[in-house]
């Protein structure tokens, strides 16, 4: 969602809150502002658009001055457009705020506010904050405690940050709820305040993580913590060792191409440490499992949303074919509302990049509520999945800039592979030579991935073929159902291309009218347990006269006489099957979008974090 940067400190807060915003983009990017304090006054520049447009804006208009906030915005109250563009100021032009989340009780707040003769400016929920943050200030209240008794009457999961020219020396910043995180950088004579690390780890790798239900006093020399209820807090600072250079597109054209092709690098990591190849036996000490733990679980719910749940369903399968415990996996927007069946004996495992993502923290908060046991598989270091966790498994892929995950997808199926021979090894449920087996084709994983990478200028020719389609539908059956579902989810946040991700043998009870000389059809043919019931399926694609495009492995002759087109993947464990078998369809929704000429790396209406609900 949003992305926010603050500065404070001697030197000009503007060049410093744009390079952030630059790195945040992927947040949110409909438009954008900068609001620094230069002498007693406030001086705002917001722009609709893309964070470039508000470069341009700066450029023209020059603003400096420190502290300053500065924001990129998701809409979610009020068109994109300059005048709902953040910061946000108060009708006395004395206070300036940027906000991430939504007021849930906006409207309430606003007919008081309206009550009392407060002129709005926007059509958005944020500027409720600052004018509320302004009416407690009345009577000499002090700029802290305005802002605490404001933050105490929001509802919902919001992150506020505000600056006033009353206090220039300070930024005060909360998270209310599980909006998305607030991590404060700490630097000698300056601090900053960024959604994210990456915006200012050029600045500084020492930070502080804000909770929920926390605020901050940050000066150019000190951050003060506190509860919203003003008990102090003394903070926790955490270093942070992250690579910002592969946070840059090097040689690719876009940020998700390299982050295809940096999935062998990935899958290798997340093997890498966690694996004796030797005892076959899998380390995973994040997860703090024992075997008194693993006999105790009797169900596993595996909560997550987009891609993330597509990544669960094949854990699904993973650990119940490995381990023998039953699993569910649950729409995390959907988990709290379905009243989940969760007691002691039951994990509520979250998958999730950001780690943020206020669906998947709430659904955590559930299981923890019901006295499940929270884990996580989480790519975000520091992120607030990962801090509510009983137990964690950290992907090592680095950071995902594209907003369409990739190598987020690939690195905890390889995570939940290795979970589901733990969880066996430790109930004493998997003997010891299926054991070793299965722990030794992990070692396949890189060779298999980059080869299947090489082939990309094959698909590329494909997406030439696919370029104007309308429509198409990817089939998939066991293992690799969910990757159908993957598929088509890749191809339509990036092409804007309707696509159906179905299981293969769903087909006849409806979705095969669909099928004609105009719909496309991507059959996952592996060779797995559901091989030859997906040539039936290819069969039938065909004698309607769809033009089908198989994913099959090397040497399938079958597959090749019937599909119009194939996508070869070397040969593989079927377990292993759906780390590879996406890459292919990665690929051609890479390449379709980038063919059409579309902002592959920023599509329309999205984020990376989905920190609202
Ligand atoms: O950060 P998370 O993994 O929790 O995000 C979950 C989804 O929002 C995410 O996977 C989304 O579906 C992606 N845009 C898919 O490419």
């Amino acid at each position: 969602m949003c992305g926010i940067v603050g500065y404070i400190g001697a030197r000009n807060a503007t060049p410093i809150i744009l390079g952030g915003l630059k790195k945040l983009e992927y947040r949110g990017y409909d438009s954008a502002g900068v609001a620094v304090i230069h002498g007693n006054q406030i001086e705002v520049r917001r722009e609709a658009g893309k964070l470039s447009q508000l470069v341009d804006l700066i450029g023209k208009s020059p603003i400096d001055g420190a502290p300053g906030i500065g924001h990129t915005r998701w809409a979610t109250h009020g068109a994109p457009s300059a005048k709902n563009a953040h910061p946000h100021l108060g009708n006395s032009g004395k206070m300036v705020v940027v906000h991430n989340g939504i007021v849930e009780n906006f409207l309430e707040l606003k007919a008081e506010l309206d009550g009392e003769g407060i002129t709005f400016n926007s059509d958005t929920d944020t500027e409720t904050i600052v004018h509320l943050a302004e009416c407690q200030r009345a009577g000499g209240t002090s700029f802290e405690e305005a802002a605490r008794r404001t933050f105490k009457r929001i509802h919902g999961a919001n992150v506020v940050v505000l600056i006033s020219t009353d206090e220039p020396d300070k930024i005060i910043a909360a998270r209310i709820g599980n909006a998305g995180g607030v991590v404060i950088g700490l630097g000698e004579g300056e601090n900053f305040i960024a959604s994210d690390i990456p915006a200012i780890l050029e600045h500084t790798r020492r930070v502080i993580f804000l909770e929920s239900r926390q605020m901050a006093v940050v000066t150019k020399d000190s951050v003060e913590l506190t509860t919203l209820d003003g008990q102090k807090i003394t903070p926790e600072i955490h270093s942070i060792a992250y690579d910002a250079v592969s946070a840059e597109k090097g040689e690719y054209r876009h940020f998700m191409q390299k982050e295809i092709h940096e999935q062998v690098r990935a899958l290798t990591d997340t093997v890498a440490g966690r694996v004796d190849f030797q005892e076959g036996r899998i380390r995973l000490p994040e997860l703090k499992l024992t075997s008194e733990l693993a006999k105790r679980i009797q169900r596993i719910y595996i909560t997550a949303c987009g891609t993330a749940a597509y990544a669960g369903m094949v854990g699904k399968y993973l650990i119940e074919k490995i381990a023998r415990i039953p699993v569910e996996v649950v729409i995390a927007s959907e988990f709290r509302y379905s009243d989940p069946i969760v007691d002691e004996n039951t994990v509520v495992m979250a998958i999730s990049q950001s780690g943020e993502t206020a669906d998947t923290l709430a659904a955590m908060e559930e299981g923890r509520k019901k006295g499940a046991i929270i884990w996580s598989i989480v790519n975000a270091i520091g992120s607030q999945a990962m801090r509510v966790s009983d137990g964690t498994i950290s992907m090592q892929t680095g950071p995902e800039i594209g907003v369409a995950s990739t190598k987020a997808f690939t690195a905890p199926l390889v995570d939940q592979y290795m979970l589901a021979i733990l969880l066996a090894d430790l109930r004493g449920t998997l003997d010891e030579k299926t054991r070793k087996e299965l722990v030794a084709d992990l070692r396949l994983i890189p060779d298999v991935a980059g080869r299947t990478l090489d082939t990309e200028s094959q698909v590329e020719k494909i997406a030439y073929e696919l370029k104007d389609i309308s429509g198409c539908l990817y089939l998939g059956r066991g293992i690799n159902m969910p990757i159908a579902y993957e598929g088509a989810l890749k191809l339509k946040e990036i092409s804007y291309v309707h696509a159906e991700g179905y299981p293969a043998g769903e087909m006849k009870h409806g979705p095969i009218a669909l099928i004609d000389e105009e719909m496309p059809v991507i059959c996952l043919a592996l060779q797995d347990p559901w091989h030859e019931k997906m040539i039936s399926q290819i069969q039938q694609a065909k004698a309607r006269g769809g033009t089908v495009i198989a994913v099959a492995t090397e040497g399938d002759q079958l597959v090749a006489d019937m599909a119009d087109h194939v996508l070869w993947i070397p040969k593989i464990p079927w377990m292993l099957s759906p780390i590879i078998s996406v890459f292919p369809l990665q690929m051609l929704a890479y390449h379709i979008a980038a063919i059409r000429g579309l902002d592959v790396d920023q599509p329309r209406n999205l984020a990376k974090s989905v920190t609202v609900e």
